[in-house]
C-alpha cells in the first residue's frame, strides 16, 4: 500500500482522492491552518511523520509556499514523491522541476485526470519502494568445524581447547557443539555432566529457535557453551544432518564463535557442518596413512564444491619421531601447518581429568601451541561473508 498525504484544507479534493483511488492507495489529509506561515522545513517534518511515498501539495496552499515545501521535502525527505496541485503554466513547470515535484494536477481537474496522474506517481513511488535497498543479512558468529578422517588424531582435544582458548578472549560468546553422535566425547574432554544432548535437541526439532536452543546448552566455567552428544550411539539415529546444520545455524545467529567437533571421516553430519564453516581445522599426526586420509578428504570436499571455507592444518604429536616432517606434511595435504601440538603428558592428564591443557597448564607446549591456534581466530577476519560479530549469549537459567 502506497502511503499518500494529501496536504491540503479542501476535504472535497480529498473525497475525490479518495474516490478515484478506490482503496488502492492509503489517502489521509493533513492540515494545520498556520501552514501558510511555517517554517518550510517545520512543515516537512511535520508532514512526513508517518514517512509517506507520496506527499501532494494543495490545493489550497499559495504556489510560493507549495514550492518552498516541496523544495524542502526534495532536500530533506528524498523517499517521497511530491505531487503539486496548481494552475499548470510553462513557467510553473519550471519551478516545479527545480524543487522536485514529480506532477502537477491542474487544480480543479476531473475524476479521469486526477486518478491518471496518481496512478502515474503510485506506480514511481512503488518501483522505488522495491528498488530500495534490502537490509543487510544479520551478522553471524564464526564457524569452525574440526576434522580429521582418522580417528583419535586429536580432534576432540584440538576443539575443545580452541573453544576453551576462545572463550578466554570472547567469554559467553562461544559455543561448541559435538557432532560425534555415536561417541562424542565433549562433555568428559570439557568435564560437564550434561542434563541435555544433541538428541534432546534433535526432538525439539520444529520449534528449535536461537530461545529454544538455550535449554539444550551446558555452560562450561571457561566462558564457553556446549552442547554435547548424545549419552547412547542409538541415539545419534535422532539427529539427521539436517538437524545438526539447523543447530549449526541457530548457533553461529547467537554466539560469535561455534567451533564443531565432528566424527571420524566426513559423514553426513559432518559434511552439514562443513558446508557452514567459514574455518576447517584439519588435524593430523605425523604418520603416512593419517596424513594421505587428509589429503583424500580434502579432494572429496573439492569435488563437492566445499572449497569456501579457509583450512588451517593441526599437527598432532608433531614432535613423534616417525619419519615425517612438517614440510613433507604440507606437501601432502596442500596446506600450511597452522599449528604443531607436540605429544605431552600434561595434555594427556587435563583430558582425563576433563580440563582442556590451555586452562589446566597453558604453560606447557602443547597448552601454548593450542592457544596460539586459538588466537590465530581472534581479530582475524573470517573466510566467508560471515563475520564474528561480538555477541553476548545470556547464561542459561538453571531453573
Ligand atoms: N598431543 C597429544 N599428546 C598426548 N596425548 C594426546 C595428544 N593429542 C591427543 N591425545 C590423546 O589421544 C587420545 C585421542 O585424542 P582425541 O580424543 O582428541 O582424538 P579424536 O580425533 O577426537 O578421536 P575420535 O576419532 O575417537 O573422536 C586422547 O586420549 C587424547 O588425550
Ligand atoms: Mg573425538
Amino acid at each position: 500500500m502506497i502511503t499518500t498525504v494529501l496536504v491540503t484544507n479542501d476535504s472535497d479534493f480529498e473525497d475525490q482522492v479518495k474516490r478515484v483511488s478506490d482503496g488502492e492507495a492509503e489517502a489521509a489529509r493533513w492540515w494545520d491552518d498556520r501552514l501558510p506561515r511555517m517554517e518550510p522545513a517545520a512543515a516537512a517534518r511535520e508532514i512526513t511523520q508517518g514517512d509517506p511515498a507520496v506527499v501532494v501539495i494543495g490545493p489550497g496552499l499559495a504556489t510560493a509556499a507549495s514550492l518552498a515545501l516541496a523544495e524542502e521535502l526534495d532536500l530533506h525527505f528524498p523517499g517521497a514523491c511530491v505531487v503539486l496541485v496548481a494552475k499548470a503554466t510553462g513557467r510553473l513547470w519550471e519551478q516545479a522541476l527545480r524543487a522536485g515535484i514529480r506532477e502537477i494536477i491542474p487544480t480543479g481537474s476531473d475524476d479521469p485526470t486526477v486518478l491518471a496522474a496518481l496512478t502515474r506517481i503510485w506506480a514511481t513511488a512503488a518501483r522505488r519502494q522495491m528498488a530500495a535497498p534490502v537490509a543487510p543479512p544479520a551478522p553471524r558468529g564464526r564457524v569452525i568445524v574440526v576434522i580429521s578422517p582418522k580417528g583419535g588424531a586429536g580432534k576432540t582435544t584440538v576443539s575443545t581447547n580452541l573453544a576453551a582458548g576462545l572463550a578466554g578472549a570472547a567469554p559467553g560468546r562461544v559455543a561448541i557443539v559435538d557432532l560425534d553422535l555415536q561417541f562424542g566425547d565433549v562433555a568428559s574432554a570439557l568435564g560437564i555432566g550434561p542434563q541435555s544432548t544433541m538428541a534432546d535437541a534433535a526432538r525439539a526439532e520444529g520449534k528449535l529457535d536461537s530461545t529454544a536452543i538455550k535449554v539444550f546448552l551446558e555452560p562450561h566455567p571457561s566462558g564457553l557453551y556446549a552442547l554435547v552428544g548424545p549419552h547412547f550411539p542409538a541415539e545419534a539415529d535422532e539427529v539427521s544432518p539436517e538437524t545438526a546444520g539447523h543447530v549449526v545455524d541457530i548457533l553461529a545467529a547467537e554466539f560469535s564463535f561455534v567451533v564443531v567437533d565432528t566424527a571420524a571421516g566426513l559423514d553426513e553430519h559432518a559434511l552439514a557442518a562443513v558446508e557452514r564453516a567459514d574455518d576447517l581445522v584439519l588435524v593430523c599426526v605425523t604418520d603416512v596413512p593419517s596424513v594421505r586420509a587428509l589429503r583424500k578428504a580434502l579432494d572429496a570436499l573439492d569435488l563437492l564444491g566445499m572449497t569456501k571455507a579457509h583450512r588451517h592444518l593441526v599437527l598432532n604429536r608433531s614432535d613423534d619421531k616417525v619419519g615425517l616432517s612438517v614440510a613433507d606434511v604440507e606437501a601432502t595435504v596442500g596446506v600450511n601447518v597452522s599449528a604443531s601440538v607436540p605429544t605431552s603428558r600434561s595434555l594427556q592428564i587435563s583430558v582425563n581429568q576433563g580440563s582442556p591443557v590451555v586452562l589446566a597448564d597453558p604453560r606447557s607446549p602443547a597448552g601454548r601451541a593450542l592457544r596460539d591456534l586459538a588466537n590465530r581466530f581472534v581479530g582475524e577476519p573470517a573466510a566467508g561473508a560471515a563475520t564474528g560479530r561480538p555477541r553476548r549469549f545470556a547464561r542459561k537459567d538453571n531453573a
